[in-house]
């Protein structure tokens, strides 16, 4: 299991001013997130709730299915190049970078054990476009297309300039290098597929791109790579059922939620750094800033009150950030809640040859650079503490598919408590919806004339 420990939210170790009654919060909430937890759970199974992530660990036949397909595929492409944005590519890039052998796609055929290299394009910058296409040998490579709603103007442009390609270079054959994940019924790419004949993978219904991780949006290009999804789907599933256990003292998504909520709205502590002390749990930080953001930054809560609320997600990365952002955080403002990821033991070791040994750095001889990271890991922890910052560390015994799994269930966990605690809409991102709308409407899509006129009015007054 994971290792959580927030001993250092407390107020007998970082003060009155900033810390929590840990304790006190825990037994004055006790009913309260015993009723979000027991709630949750009930709904999940109930369609329109938006909850259905909390059951994809249990999609026996859609794990079936992938693997099949990744069997039937593997050896036959050079690439796979994931096209998707914001929650269709996060989790995507989050997993294999921490699950993949570091530099994947600069090792040989062999040491990737015959698995394809992986791209994702998950912006619209023209030439960084150009130069993947420019690299790519489209005829060997597998293009995978996400998107849920199947409009996405950014996923679908990018997937019309590769169809385009991929056909003048194939011909008809070109739908053998495609496949899409979508919804099972709606939207434009679905109806492209069943009209184009692609092989196609299900977004399934109630799971929003935030939390679609373990859905054949994460699953399938995992699967491709030769990443052994069971064994994210068995962490899925411990997490899961530590998850389930209502007490607040025994459920850690539950504890990290209300520190949160707590720090954010008692003690002006609204910015959550998420900070891994490991480069291959770097994206990890992506995607829990998505995850954070979208879910808890809302205008209204669910009375219909105008509420304005949501902690601010930061990513940093340990050591490199100690050099970067730390000073801000040990003297700047005492706003922040910290969370260090930190690995307990690394795949490999590396040991720090015995020279230079009668200079100033003749001590860092013959001790490993795992000595230094954890050194400095522990450091900046006590540090911060010293300066009477609130930190959390969670740690993964090793940076494997299973603890992996876990940890991004359980933040998954943890934002759907927190948005209960903050009683708003964890699921719906309105926000970025009308940002869509616009870019449709300037983009001349057919039913958005009217808000072209009014967005071109707009600009040319605001400008
Ligand atoms: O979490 C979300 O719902 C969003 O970030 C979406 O994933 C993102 O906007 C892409 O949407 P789609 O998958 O419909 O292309």
């Amino acid at each position: 299991m994971l290792n959580f420990d927030c001993r250092n939210v407390s107020k007998d170790i970082i003060g009155e001013t900033h810390g929590l009654d840990s304790n006190t919060a825990f037994n004055d909430y006790q009913e309260k997130i015993k009723h979000i937890i027991a709630d949750l759970n009930t709904r999940k199974d109930k369609p329109g709730q938006w909850l259905q992530w909390m059951n994809l660990g249990y999609n026996e036949e859609t794990v079936w299915y992938v693997k099949e397909y990744a069997a039937m595929v593997k050896g036959r492409f050079e690439n796979v190049l994931v096209l998707g944005i914001g929650g269709s590519a996060l989790g995507g890039i989050a997993v294999c970078e921490a699950l993949l052998k570091p530099y994947w796609n600069l090792l040989t055929p062999e040491k990737r054990n015959g698995y394809p290299r992986i791209f994702f394009l998950d912006n619209i910058d023209p030439d960084q476009i150009n130069a993947m296409l420019y690299m790519l040998d489209l005829k060997k490579t597998l293009v995978n297309v996400i998107t849920k709603s199947g409009s996405t103007a950014e996923t679908m442009s990018q997937f019309m300039i590769v169809k385009d390609r991929l056909e003048k270079e194939l011909g008809d054959d070109y739908r053998k290098n495609v496949v899409a994940t979508t919804d099972k019924q709606t939207g434009i790419l679905r109806q492209l597929a069943d009209q184009e004949g692609y092989k196609t993978f299900v977004v399934p219904d109630d799971v929003g791109g935030r939390f679609s991780v373990f859905s054949p949006v994460g699953l399938l290009p995992f699967a491709l790579v030769g990443i052994d999804i069971d064994e994210l789907i068995q962490g899925f599933k411990d997490m899961d059922l530590e998850l389930k256990n209502t007490s607040i003292f025994n459920n850690i998504a539950a504890q990290n939620a209300l520190i949160h909520y707590l720090m954010d709205t008692q003690k002006g502590k609204n910015l959550s750094v998420m900070m891994p002390y490991s480069s291959r749990l770097k994206y990890v930080s992506d995607w829990y800033v998505q995850l954070w953001a979208e879910s808890l930054g809302k205008e209204v809560n669910n009375n219909g009150e105008t509420v304005h609320v949501g902690p601010t997600p930061i990513k940093a990365l340990g050591a490199t950030d100690q050099h970067s952002q730390i000073q801000l955080y040990n003297e700047g403002p005492n706003d922040k809640v910290i969370t260090f990821i930190r690995v307990g033991e690394f795949d490999t070791t590396l040991e720090i040859p015995k020279i230079f040994e009668y200079t100033g750095i003749g001590y860092l001889g013959g001790k490993t650079i795992n000595n230094l990271i954890s050194a400095e890991a522990d450091s900046t922890k006590v540090a911060l503490t010293d300066y009477q910052r609130p930190n959390i560390s969670i740690t993964l015994p090793k940076v494997n598919g299973y603890y992996v799994a876990q940890l991004l269930y359980m933040l998954e966990v943890q934002t759907a408590i927190a948005g209960e605690l903050y009683n708003i809409n964890t699921f719906n991102q309105p926000g970025v919806e009308q940002a869509k709308n616009y870019t449709y409407a300037l983009m001349g899509r057919a039913g958005y004339e009217e808000s072209a006129n009014v967005l071109k009015e707009k600009m040319t007054t605001n400008v």
